[in-house]
Parts: structure tokens; C-alpha cells; sequence
């Protein structure tokens, strides 16, 4: 019989460890490069929601809506649902980055898309799936705050710091991930996986 394993969660600190295998079947069938399921969807809804309501209170008195800019193509996933659990306005922005190829080891990192609007003055959540050696968003911010925001803040769903290069604080984190690349809800392994609705490790 198939095997799959289960992830546990310390309540207080939102870290993410790998367990035991258990005989519980894979939500949803297995595909080829699905590892172990680590954190589920309803999961995910949970700590997004909770991510919305905090996002929402820290922002609660700003004057202009919010500016989500997301970070194309991992975090649309998680954007979308963010958005969705804000009880503040918002509008969307997007900025494109890639730091992974086609494998799981990183590559030269490019910027090829940059926010539409003017940012000057204006409150910026930055969004990203995983923040693993932080190049990604520290680049990203960089030429961010050249455009003069009244405030820039992180958002990021996971937090894998195992293999962290550049000091990024985050300032709303999901969950803390174990050392594994992980696919699904908008995480991919060569383009693929997006679609899953819960997060996976590669086997
Ligand atoms: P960083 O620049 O090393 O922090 O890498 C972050 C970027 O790499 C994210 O935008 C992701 O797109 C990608 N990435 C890093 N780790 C993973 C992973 O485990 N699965 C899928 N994409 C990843
Ligand atoms: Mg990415």
C-alpha cells in the first residue's frame, strides 16, 4: 500500500518539521516528483486567513490603499488568497524574478518585470512563496525603495532559513520550512506542480 508521511506543527511557533510515515493515503493522487505531503490545504487556509487579519490590524490606519506586489509566477497562488482575507483596500502590483531554472539549484537572478504604478508614498507588502537564500526579495527591494514607498514590508509564506545567504527580516511569515524543496500552491519544480493544493517536498 501506498505510504505517504505527515507534517506536525509546533501551535506557538508555525514550524514545520517532517514526521514519521503514516498510512494515510496522499491528498490528491500521487504524481511523479510528489514527495511527502507537508502541509495541507486546509492548513494553508488557516494561516493565510490568520496572515489577512494581522496584515489588515498593522494596516488599519493607513490612508491610501495598500500596494500587494507580488512576486510572478511562485506567490500568485498565495496572493490571491491573501487578498482575499483582507478586510483593508488593496490593489496589485506584480514584479518578475526568476532565480531558479528549470532545476532546484539557483541560477542568475533577473528582474523582468517591474511595477506599473508609482509606488512614491504609497504602503508596499511585498509578496513571495519562499524565501529560501533571500537574494530574491533583497534584490527586489533594493529597487523597490528607489521608488521612494512610504513603507515597505515582507510577506512570505514560507520561511526556509537552512540555506539563507542575505539578511531579509520578514515581517509576516506562513510557516517555517525544513531544509526540503517543496512544491505546489503555487510553488513549481520546472514549471510543474503549481496546481497542487497543498504543499509537497520533491522526492
Ligand atoms: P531565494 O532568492 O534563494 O530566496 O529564492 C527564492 C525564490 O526561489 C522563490 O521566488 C522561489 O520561486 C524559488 N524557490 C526557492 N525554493 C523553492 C522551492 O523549494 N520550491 C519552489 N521554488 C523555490
Ligand atoms: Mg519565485
Amino acid at each position: 500500500m501506498a505510504q505517504t508521511q505527515t507534517s506536525a506543527q509546533d501551535p506557538d511557533q508555525g514550524v514545520i518539521a517532517l514526521m514519521p510515515e503514516t498510512s494515510a493515503p496522499p491528498e490528491p493522487a500521487v504524481k511523479k516528483d510528489m514527495g511527502r505531503a507537508l502541509i495541507s490545504a486546509e492548513r494553508i487556509a488557516k494561516r493565510v486567513e490568520e496572515m489577512g487579519r494581522e496584515i489588515s490590524e498593522v494596516y488599519a490606519d493607513i490612508d491610501t490603499p495598500l500596494v500587494l506586489v507580488v512576486i510572478l509566477k511562485g506567490a500568485t497562488v498565495f496572493a490571491a488568497d491573501l487578498l482575499r482575507s483582507l478586510s483593508i483596500p488593496a490593489e496589485l502590483e506584480f514584479v518578475s524574478a526568476a532565480s531558479y531554472g528549470s532545476g532546484t539549484s539557483p541560477g542568475k537572478l533577473r528582474l523582468a518585470h517591474m511595477v506599473e504604478g508609482p509606488l512614491v508614498g504609497r504602503h508596499v507588502l511585498l509578496i513571495e512563496d519562499i524565501i529560501d537564500s533571500g537574494r530574491t526579495v533583497s534584490a527586489i527591494e533594493k529597487r523597490l525603495r528607489r521608488l521612494k514607498p512610504a513603507s515597505l514590508r515582507l510577506a512570505a509564506l514560507l520561511d526556509r532559513p537552512a540555506r539563507r545567504e542575505v539578511d531579509t527580516g520578514i515581517d509576516f511569515t506562513g510557516f517555517v520550512i525544513p531544509d526540503r524543496f517543496v512544491i505546489g500552491y503555487g510553488l513549481d519544480y520546472a514549471g510543474l506542480y503549481r496546481e497542487l493544493p497543498g504543499i509537497y517536498t520533491l522526492t
